[in-house]
């Protein structure tokens, strides 16, 4: 789980009730929530999620270095079954492409695979959401599979559910290592610890 954990330009650490705002300023944004499994979150909701999320170590707020250092979006990074691990990322449509889903999650990856004992990082997608998974595969996920109609998460106008395509992505510790990418074991990062 990351403590604080350093790139060029940002601040990878754990949330803060304090980051409601922030919070609320993407998850209220229809754009940014289209292909989450929820709809877009009150005020009120955020500062309930802000608060839950700095009791949790799976969610990760992005922040700017400079600027004040507002929070940009959020990684998620669960363990599952068999020392792998769950990728997610959610950033606010005012700080994408520029590089910083890509910064961020290239460096939790590197901490993970290099401190941790993570095996093998997973993370799925809508085959619609072409950003993530570009950024999945520039990330060097492998694309797994390509599950039809396997999931639902809103439904239409006349309350049916809107079924949608999967696409699964993995990235062995053992690929990360060919692929020749840089460790990063910062003394304050990443551990497997939970609590
Ligand atoms: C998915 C998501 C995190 C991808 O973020 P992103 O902003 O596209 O990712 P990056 O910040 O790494 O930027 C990627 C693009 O910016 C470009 N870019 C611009 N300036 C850059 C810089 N300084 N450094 C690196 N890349 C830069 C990259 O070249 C890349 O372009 P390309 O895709 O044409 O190659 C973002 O779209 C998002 O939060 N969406 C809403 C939530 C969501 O759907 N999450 C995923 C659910 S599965």
């Amino acid at each position: 789980m990351v403590t604080d954990l350093k790139t060029e330009r940002l601040l990878l650490r754990r949330f803060r009730a304090a980051d409601w705002l922030d919070l609320y300023r993407y998850l209220s944004d229809e754009a940014v929530v289209r292909y989450e499994p929820y709809e877009t979150y009150t005020e009120k909701e955020c500062r309930r999620e802000a608060a839950a999320r700095a009791k949790d170590r799976c969610f990760i707020a992005v922040c700017l270095r400079e600027d004040g250092g507002p929070m940009v979006g959020n990684l998620y990074f669960a363990p599952r079954e068999y020392e792998t691990w769950e990728l997610g990322f959610v950033f606010a449509a005012r700080f994408q492409r520029k590089g910083y889903a890509y910064e961020s999650a290239r460096a939790l990856i590197d901490a993970a695979f290099s401190c941790g004992t993570v095996r093998r990082i997973v993370a799925v997608c809508n085959p619609l959401n072409t950003a993530s998974w570009r950024l999945l595969e520039r990330l060097g996920l492998r694309r797994e599979g390509h599950l039809r109609q396997n999931v639902w998460y809103k439904r239409d106008r006349q309350g049916r559910p809107l079924w949608q395509d999967t696409y699964e992505y993995a990235l062995l510790r053992e690929e990360w290592e060919a692929s020749g990418a840089r460790a990063g074991c910062p003394e304050a990062g990443f551990s497997t610890e939970s609590g």
